[in-house]
Parts: structure tokens; C-alpha cells; sequence
């Protein structure tokens, strides 16, 4: 097969000429093939194997090309990245063990490209196009990969346990391509991952992540946390999420199954949102109902304070994934407190006072909760759907009206400390506070509108009943 057109990049004629200059063979493998055949957007790191120094064939590309751009050279790897405008270039020579886990081995043995195809993870990223002007644009495909791209197939080059172990992480990786492709991972492989998932364990956990948030920003990322939970792999790297699941049954009553529970709230948001915290907020927003989780008589299964344990929860996880602890971490954190307020709210009469204590609370998160909130509907009772969104839209439009008028998202207190230190002739003082906190109450239980004179006849009237008396 010629795929030429996949060339059409001045960069490949450069590269071309550079790998004839230096009579060297050199291939473009992996995602950008891979992405070119299936009509994606072909991938804007490009990596390039040759047969032969990649360090040296980077060097004459740079050479070669009009504005001298500068070689990354990592010598323990023996690879090489050019940066060429939006495009990055990573350039590795052939080897014969898995480049992955070899490469960090200065002992290994140069390959042809035979030998490199087979040490890749799957049969989708071994396809390879020549780039020497003999072969330009000639697919090279010994394992079939492009039956396995029709078929959408997720395969090994060579015995699974092989490609595994050369690198555990491609046990991941098999999972989220499946979930970003909607790929099926061929029977083999899965058995493989499922014999093998343990060692993801030697895997650093930040490579961990990146895959996590690939699945994660997937269109349908129940697909990957259908599989990981099948293989193993999750209990070993989330098992809060898989201690959701299973339904305990006690004198007949049942609770719901969190975990597939958790999976449809994932599904749903990731509809309405591309933002990966919030998809995280959505994996995570029951993880505390695990552990809080109780059966009484009377009441039949509770999780109490379970929004309060999963937020501390998430610090723990986000610990132990080396992901950050920063502000990303605190509005995972916040929202997963958060989490069943709206939907409180809409259970009861949704009075204006309760629509305003909710906006403060969550403040600039409010939009994001509402769409959390709305995704954790996953009742498959067609009235109470119903039901639920149409009660959300009451807050939702009730939110509209209270922020018309009292602004309370970005509550600001209509007079400051200084105001009262002044009006009472004050030091620092508890009573500032006091006075401070009173204001606002009233404010969010509407007892005054959120202006500056009302608040500040408040302030006169709650000094006074302080004892404070005002400047004269
Ligand atoms: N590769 C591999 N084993 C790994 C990682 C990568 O064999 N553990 C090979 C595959 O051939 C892959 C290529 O290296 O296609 C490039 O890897 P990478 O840039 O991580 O992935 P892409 O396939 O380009 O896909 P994406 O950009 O979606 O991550």
C-alpha cells in the first residue's frame, strides 16, 4: 500500500533527503500512522525510527532545516527530539529488545526494522511508512496491523505475556486505546492482562496517571473502567472506586450498585463537559459511601457524611498517584463535598434563602456542580427522571432571579471591616466579625438585599444591640 498522501508535510521530504544523506534507512511509525488510517487527527508528535543513529539523523534534519532548529539529545535512551513548529520529532534507532525497556540499556544491540516492529506495543502502532526516497511512502505492516485498525482490534505483535512484560504499562495502554478507539482488546491480550495486572506495580505512578486521564477524556470512559475492573488493574490503582461496587441485601432491602452507579455519572458528564477535574469529580464523587456505609432497621442503608469522607478521601488518592495536591485537588475536593447539595435542594421546596446558601457555598463552582449534579440523575424510572432534571431547572432558574438581584456568587460583603472599625470607633476586635458574619446571614436569608445601605442600618442596629456605641 503507498500512503504518500500521509506525507503530504514539507517535514517528511526534509527528513527523506537528511536519512539519503547519511545513507540511512528511516521509518514514521507508531500514532501518527495509526492516526492517519483511522482519520483522526493525526498526532503532532511524530516519531521516527532509523535504522541506524536516530541522534545522527536528528542532527542532519536540523541541518537540513531552514531555521537550524536545536537537537534534544537524551543519551541514555539513545533518542533524539527536533521541535519544527507545532510538530516534535522524536528520533530513535532501531533496536532488537523492546526500545522501551532496552533503550535504557547502552548494551543493546542495534535491529533492522523488523526487530523494532515486534518490540511495540500493539500491531495498530507497528505499521510503519518509508521515508528514504527508494520507498517514500511505502506501508510497511508485518503484523497485519491494518486488519486489526478494520476490525477494531487491540493486539499484541508477539505473545502478549512478552509485550507485557517488556513494559507493564502497555496493560494500560491496551485498556485506553480500547476506550479512546472503542476498540475491543483481543482475547489473548485481555487474558494476558488479566495473569499479568500486578505488575503495573513497577509502573511510576505519573505514568499511571497519564493514561487515567486519557481514559478519563475519552467519549465513553466506562468503557476503560469496565475493563480495568475485569482485568484486575483497577483494585490494584483505584480500589476506592472498586469498593463501590456489589449490592448488599439485608431483610430485603437493597441499595444501588455505586460502581455502575459511579461508571453512568462519568458517561453522562463527560457529554456535557470536556474539563478532566470535573470528569475526575465524577469518578470520585461517591467513593465515601464505602466506607460509611450502614444498615439500620429502621431506616434500611445510609451513608452518612459519606461527601465528607470521600473529599478527605480524594487527598489520600491524589497522594498516593503523585497527582497535584493544588488547586485542581481542592475543587475535586469541593465538589465531591458538595455533591449531594443540589440535589437536597431539589427534593424540598426550593425556597430562595436555600438557592443563595448553595451559590455562596460553592461560589465560582456552582456552574460545575450543576452539572455533576445533573449527571448523578441516573434513575432508570422514566417519571422520577423526569421529575429530577425538571426540578433542576427550577433551581437553575431560580438561581438566575437570586443572583440578579443579590449577586451572591462573587459575595463581596457589602461594608467592610474598616466601615464598622470607623462607624464604632473600633480596634481589631471580635465584634467586627460578629457584625460581619450578621450582615451576611441576613443578606442569604433574605431578611436584607445585598446593598450597601441596608447593610449598613444592619450594622448600626446589631453594634447597638452589641453594646458598641457609634462615632459621634
Ligand atoms: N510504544 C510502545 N510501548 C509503550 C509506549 C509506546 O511500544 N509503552 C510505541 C508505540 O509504537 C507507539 C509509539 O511508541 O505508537 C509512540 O508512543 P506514544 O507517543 O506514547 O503513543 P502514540 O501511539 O503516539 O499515541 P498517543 O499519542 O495517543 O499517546
Amino acid at each position: 500500500m503507498n500512503l504518500e498522501h500521509a506525507l503530504k508535510d514539507p517535514i517528511f521530504k526534509i527528513i527523506s533527503k537528511s536519512a539519503d544523506e547519511l545513507d540511512m534507512e528511516c521509518y514514521v511509525v507508531g500514532g501518527f500512522v495509526r492516526d492517519f488510517l483511522l482519520d483522526r487527527n493525526t498526532a503532532q508528535d511524530i516519531d521516527i525510527v532509523a535504522i541506524g543513529s536516530g541522534i545522527e539523523l536528528a542532527k542532519q534534519v536540523a541541518k537540513n532545516l531552514p531555521n537550524q532548529s536545536k537537537v534534544s539529545i537524551f543519551k541514555t535512551y539513545g533518542t533524539a527530539m527536533l521541535r519544527h513548529g507545532t510538530i516534535a520529532l522524536e528520533f530513535v534507532g532501531a533496536r532488537k529488545e523492546s526500545y522501551r525497556k532496552e533503550s535504557r540499556n547502552p548494551e543493546v544491540e542495534d535491529g533492522n526494522l523488523d526487530d523494532d516492529q515486534k518490540r511495540r506495543d500493539f500491531t495498530i502502532n507497528a505499521l510503519a511508512i518509508g521515508l528514504n526516497a527508494s520507498n517514500f511512502g511505502t506501508l510497511l505492516d508485518p503484523f497485519n496491523g491494518i486488519k486489526d485498525l478494520e476490525n477494531k482490534r487491540i493486539v499484541t505483535p508477539l505473545d502478549p505475556n512478552i509485550t507485557f512484560s517488556d513494559d507493564p504499562l502497555r496493560m494500560l495502554r491496551a485498556v485506553r486505546f480500547a476506550t479512546q478507539l472503542e476498540f475491543e482488546i483481543d482475547p489473548k491480550s485481555l487474558g494476558a492482562i488479566k495473569d499479568n495486572f500486578q505488575r503495573i506495580n513497577i509502573i511510576t505512578k505519573e505514568r499511571i496517571v497519564v493514561e487515567l486521564h486519557k481514559i478519563l477524556e475519552s467519549p465513553k470512559p466506562s468503557i476503560g473502567f469496565l475493563l480495568l475492573e475485569k482485568t484486575g488493574l483497577l483494585d490494584v490503582i483505584l480500589p476506592e472506586i472498586t469498593a463501590l461496587k456489589g449490592i448488599d441485601d439485608v431483610e430485603g432491602q437493597r441499595h444501588k450498585d455505586n460502581f455502575y452507579h459511579t461508571l453512568e455519572v462519568v458517561d453522562n458528564i463527560a457529554k456535557h463537559t470536556d474539563n478532566v477535574w470535573l470528569r475526575w469529580t465524577a469518578l470520585l464523587h461517591d467513593i465515601g459511601k464505602a466506607p460509611t456505609k450502614k444498615f439500620s432497621k429502621k431506616v434500611g442503608w445510609t451513608f452518612h457524611g459519606h461527601e465528607l469522607k470521600g473529599s478527605k478521601m480524594v487527598y489520600h488518592l491524589f497522594k498516593r498517584l503523585k497527582m497535584p495536591l493544588n488547586d485542581k485537588m481542592k475543587y475535586v475536593q469541593k465538589l465531591v463535598f458538595m455533591s449531594s447539595r443540589p440535589i437536597a435542594l431539589s427534593n424540598e421546596n426550593i425556597t430562595d434563602a436555600a438557592v443563595r446558601r448553595l451559590v455562596f457555598d460553592a461560589g465560582e463552582y456552582i456552574d460545575d456542580l450543576m452539572t455533576l449534579c445533573e449527571a448523578d440523575i441516573t434513575t432508570k424510572n422514566p417519571r422520577k427522571f423526569k421529575k429530577y432534571h425538571n426540578n433542576f431547572k427550577l433551581v437553575r432558574q431560580k438561581m438566575i432571579e437570586v443572583e440578579e438581584r443579590d449577586r451572591i456568587r462573587d459575595f463581596q460583603p457589602p461594608v467592610t471591616g474598616e466601615e464598622i472599625m470607623k462607624a464604632f470607633e473600633l480596634k481589631p476586635c471580635r465584634e467586627i466579625g460578629i457584625i460581619k458574619e450578621f450582615i451576611k446571614e441576613a443578606i442569604l436569608e433574605g431578611h436584607i438585599p445585598n446593598e450597601y445601605q441596608a447593610a449598613y442600618d444592619l450594622m448600626l442596629e446589631k453594634g447597638t444591640q452589641l453594646g458598641l456605641t457609634t462615632a459621634s
